[in-house]
């Protein structure tokens, strides 16, 4: 009796130390990592996964983290900052994400709200600022002194340069808009392809996964999008399975870096897919930045991906190094991880 018992026991003992998971654990794009301390003081208190992500992002929202999120960066060609942001709870694959949001510090809590208080999954622009209005939130510029002056460089110094038209007159490369249309056949052979300009300071993106110590999977975002994009441009933070993607029964990704192309391939959805079958998730984040490096070499971007037992992973492209912050119950404080691409 004793000896099965003793059995027993060591075989239950052998079985928490393999598969006992890495849990709670959040990983976030960049260096981010005041957004990453906020989030795991909401999952090591037994928070939720999606608290986590809302909160742990809202600080990149407030702390305007690279001028990349958050209000006052990021001028459009209007010098007015929008907001994107997404939200997914891998428990219920509901969705809430904003876009082009105007007036509204917090996106990423509005898309908190599209998640929860709608059956929709995506609200776009001035309609969905009416509808954080209706939630509660304050209406207030998203312009600063900083902001406008990026705007009045872009605009008045730089003559619009750069920026995001093709096959247009005036020559998009040299002047100001408004633009209006070139004939297909005469611009094809003239237009030189579109180079974006993307580095740390206009990419960009905080891109958030988190799994909650229920095993609860979320993943989000939260940006004010490409330096003087075209009023209405919408990049891959805020679609589902392109800047973040969240599945209980695998893991979650996200994405940062070239939005325009990146959306494309929704990223995020095939680290996510690739782990399902069995990948690891260094692996699946290159299987996902290797398919846009593809078709187009050029790119710049970076995807992180987290199993739900806490394993986790990165892979950049376009960029000397991509750093990532990761934060579980086996470190003392966060860690700042630097890949090479
Ligand atoms: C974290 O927040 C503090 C202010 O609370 C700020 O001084 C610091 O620069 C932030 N760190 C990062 C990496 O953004």
């Amino acid at each position: 009796m004793l000896w099965v018992s003793l059995i027993l026991l060591s075989s239950f003992n052998y079985y928490v130390v393999d598969s006992e998971p890495n849990v709670p654990i959040v990983i976030t794009t960049w260096g981010f990592s005041n957004a990453t301390v906020k989030a795991w003081e909401v999952l090591k208190e037994g928070g939720t996964a999606l608290d986590a992500v809302e909160q742990g992002a809202s600080v990149c929202e407030v702390q305007q983290c690279d001028g990349t999120v958050g209000y006052g960066g990021s001028p459009d060609e209007n010098g007015e900052t929008t907001l994107d942001a997404l939200i997914m709870d891998g428990r219920t694959m509901n969705v809430g994400a904003v876009a082009a949001l105007r007036r509204i510090k917090s996106a990423i809590s509005v898309a908190r709200h599209v998640l929860e208080h709608t059956k929709h999954s995506f609200l776009a622009g001035e309609l969905a600022t009416q509808f954080a209005v209706q939630m509660g939130f304050r209406e207030e510029s998203l312009t600063t002194a900083h902001s406008k002056q990026l705007w009045l460089k872009w605009h008045n110094e730089n003559h619009c340069q750069p920026n995001f038209w093709m096959g247009v007159k005036p020559d998009p490369t040299k002047q100001c808009g408004p633009y209006h249309e070139i004939k297909k056949s005469s611009f094809r052979d003239t237009q030189p392809e579109v180079h974006m300009i993307v580095d740390r300071y206009n990419h960009d993106t905080i891109g958030m996964v988190a799994v909650d110590s229920n095993g609860d999977v979320a993943a989000g975002t939260s940006t004010n999008g490409a330096k003087y994009k075209i009023p209405g441009r919408v990049g891959d933070s805020p679609i589902p399975g392109a800047g973040a993607y969240a599945d209980n029964e695998v893991g979650g990704a996200a994405a940062t870096g070239d939005g325009d192309i990146m959306l494309r391939f929704l990223p995020s959805f095939l680290a996510v897919e690739e782990m399902r079958r069995g990948a690891s998730p260094t692996d699946a984040a290159q299987t996902a930045v290797k398919r846009i490096a593809a078709r187009y070499p050029d790119f710049m971007g970076a995807v992180i991906a987290l199993t739900k037992t806490g394993q986790y992973g990165a892979a950049c492209h376009g960029i000397p190094t991509f750093p990532f912050v990761v934060q579980d119950k086996t470190r003392n404080m966060f860690e700042v991880i630097t890949i090479k691409c």
